[in-house]
């Protein structure tokens, strides 16, 4: 059975929260597009996001990050998973909501911590007390990650698979059209 979505789904949420590996199999499971903005700016850029923030600092990363997305939102609807910081920029949270379902991966501190202390790629978090920082980011982001038009709990302990499948029930519940089965 083919699927279209009436809008896009718009995951937002912290480095570690599951954005990229849950948007990934709900897009499969749909049968719809998938895109990674991080991974949309590395292509157009030939860079690492690592390589990006180096050379030409946050705020260039942050215009591009904006321009990836305004075009991912106007391409056909799908899965789109966004760096943790896309959504704090007003202008960004406009476009999502005017052609999306915004989504909040929420996750616990310790498990964010646990899964972004193994890879070394995040540049926001290349300080002397990273931990520390990733705990001050999710201090100050989580009253704006929670402006999302849906909740989600990312628990530790459950599959990919699992979440996926509790996410697809969740947007069941959220948006009823979202979701339109054409035979
Ligand atoms: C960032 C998160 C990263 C990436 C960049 C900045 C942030 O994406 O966009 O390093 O500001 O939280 P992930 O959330 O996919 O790690």
């Amino acid at each position: 059975m083919a699927r279209r979505l009436t809008r896009h789904i718009v995951l937002i949420g912290m480095m570690g929260s599951g954005k990229t590996a849950i948007g990934g199999e709900l897009a499969r499971r749909l049968r719809v597009p998938f895109a990674d903005s991080d991974a949309e700016i590395e292509a157009a850029a030939a860079m690492s996001i690592s390589e990006i923030f180096a050379r030409d600092g946050e705020s260039f990363f942050r215009a591009r990050e904006a321009q990836v997305l305004a075009r991912l939102l106007a391409g056909r609807p799908g899965v789109i998973s966004t760096g943790g910081g896309a959504w704090m920029q007003p202008a960004n949270r406009e476009a999502i909501a005017a052609r999306g379902l915004s989504v909040w991966l929420n996750c616990d501190p310790e498990t964010l911590w646990a899964r972004v202390r193994q890879r070394p790629t995040r540049p926001l978090l290349q300080t002397p007390d990273p931990k520390g920082t990733l705990l001050r980011l999710l201090e100050e982001r989580s009253p704006v990650y929670a402006l999302a038009e849906l909740q989600f709990q990312s628990r530790a302990g459950d599959s990919i698979e699992a979440s996926t499948r509790r996410l697809i029930a969740a947007l069941h519940v959220a948006d009823p059209q979202l979701i339109e089965e054409k035979p």
